[in-house]
């Protein structure tokens, strides 16, 4: 296993992050009911994780119903005694109660989110503490100021935002310059073969700051994985057989252009979709840790393929010529300029 520096952070991350987003099975009305993993399999999935070097688990205060994820790696802690050998990254600011203070990144809300967290977590600590989205209603130095201070009480050792527009990541980082606050080590976005808005602003950025890129859904929710086939329902028990409207707007022919790229750099490779996709992520620009789902012990196994593929350049170019993104004005204006005028 390769490990990285936490984008700006000290401390060495695997190049696989376990994302337990599937950890637990939440009640009906939870956006993970019926796609997610039981508990003793979520126990297996981080055993073998750990055992195959992982160091990285990420999750939030919303996955699962009422912070089942927490609670149930919170529970592999005690039964494991494993806390000491993982840094752990969570999240907070979706909603988790109904009203005006349920949700948000106010000051008085990451604080007692942080509170809930720890405890569902049985940890003192959390090691990097994310922001799940830019709230519009909080001033960015609020939320700096809330979060340096979790790290000057200790309960958070590293902080870091997720689904951050670039202005705001940029806004960021002044204020904690400016008025000597913590600034993100990571920046955490969906990030994959099909998805590669990022390029357009976020990585730019972030090549000139150090900021470390932690891509979520890799596998662009199962699609990269090959067990979708254009034109054909989705097996049943698939995520996508359940979440029909992600389906629909994965159905491009972009998408299944890159589903067959991959499948011939799979043969090629003799090896599966999946660790294709994965290590075309993971040896992309400023990526630190690529953040996995898996909802079995057999997914992962697939998947922590991809932690050991290195892709000959002439595959890594065609999968980057079959997904290209369209820049779009005035970032193709400013690409196109070679110095010549
Ligand atoms: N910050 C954010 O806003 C945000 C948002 C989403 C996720 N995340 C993080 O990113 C992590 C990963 O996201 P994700 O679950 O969307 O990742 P993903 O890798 O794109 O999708 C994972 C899903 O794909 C299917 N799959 C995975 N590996 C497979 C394999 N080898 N063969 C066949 N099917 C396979 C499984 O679904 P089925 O078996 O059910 O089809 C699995 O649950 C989450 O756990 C979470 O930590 C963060």
């Amino acid at each position: 296993m390769e490990y990285r520096n936490l984008g700006r952070a000290g401390v060495q991350v695997s190049t696989i992050c376990l994302g337990a987003m599937t950890f637990g099975e939440p009640t009906e009305g939870s956006f993970m009911h019926g796609v997610a993993a039981p508990e003793d399999e979520a126990f297996a999935m981080m055993d073998r994780a750990l055992d195959q070097g992982v160091n990285f688990v990420d999750t939030a205060d919303v996955y699962g119903s009422d912070g089942l994820s927490e609670r149930v790696i919170g529970k592999w802690f005690e039964r494991t005694g494993c806390r000491r050998d993982v840094v752990l990254a969570t999240k907070c600011r979706f909603r988790m109660s109904p009203g005006v203070l349920g949700s948000g990144s106010s000051r008085r809300r990451i604080v007692f989110a942080c509170e809930q967290s720890l405890k569902r977590l049985k940890t003192d600590y959390i090691d990097l503490y994310q922001i799940h989205q830019q709230d519009k209603n909080t001033p960015e130095d609020e939320v700096l100021r809330a979060l340096d201070d979790l790290v000057s009480a200790g309960k958070v050792h590293y902080v870091g935002c997720s689904n951050y527009a670039a202005y705001r990541l940029v806004e960021s980082d002044w204020t904690a310059d400016k008025r000597n606050l913590t600034p993100y080590a990571t920046f955490q976005a969906q990030y994959s073969l099909s998805i590669r808005s990022l390029e357009r602003e976020h990585i730019p950025y972030m090549k000139r700051s150090g900021m470390g890129l932690l891509p979520w859904s890799p596998l662009a929710g199962g699609l990269l994985t090959g067990k979708y086939r254009k034109g054909e329902l989705a097996p049943t028990g698939t995520r996508m057989a359940s979440w029909t409207d992600a389906m629909k707007r994965f159905d491009t022919d972009r998408n299944w252009r890159i589903v067959d790229a991959l499948r011939s750099v799979a043969d090629e490779l003799s090896t599966s979709c999946a660790a294709v996709a994965l290590a075309w992520v993971r040896d992309r620009p400023t990526v630190t840790s690529v953040i996995i789902g898996a909802r079995n012990c057999a997914q992962l196994d697939d998947n922590l393929r991809g932690a050991h593929l290195v892709l000959p350049p002439e595959l890594r170019q065609r999968l980057d010529d079959v997904s290209a993104l369209t820049l779009d004005y005035p970032y193709d204006f400013i690409a196109g300029n070679d110095g010549t005028w």
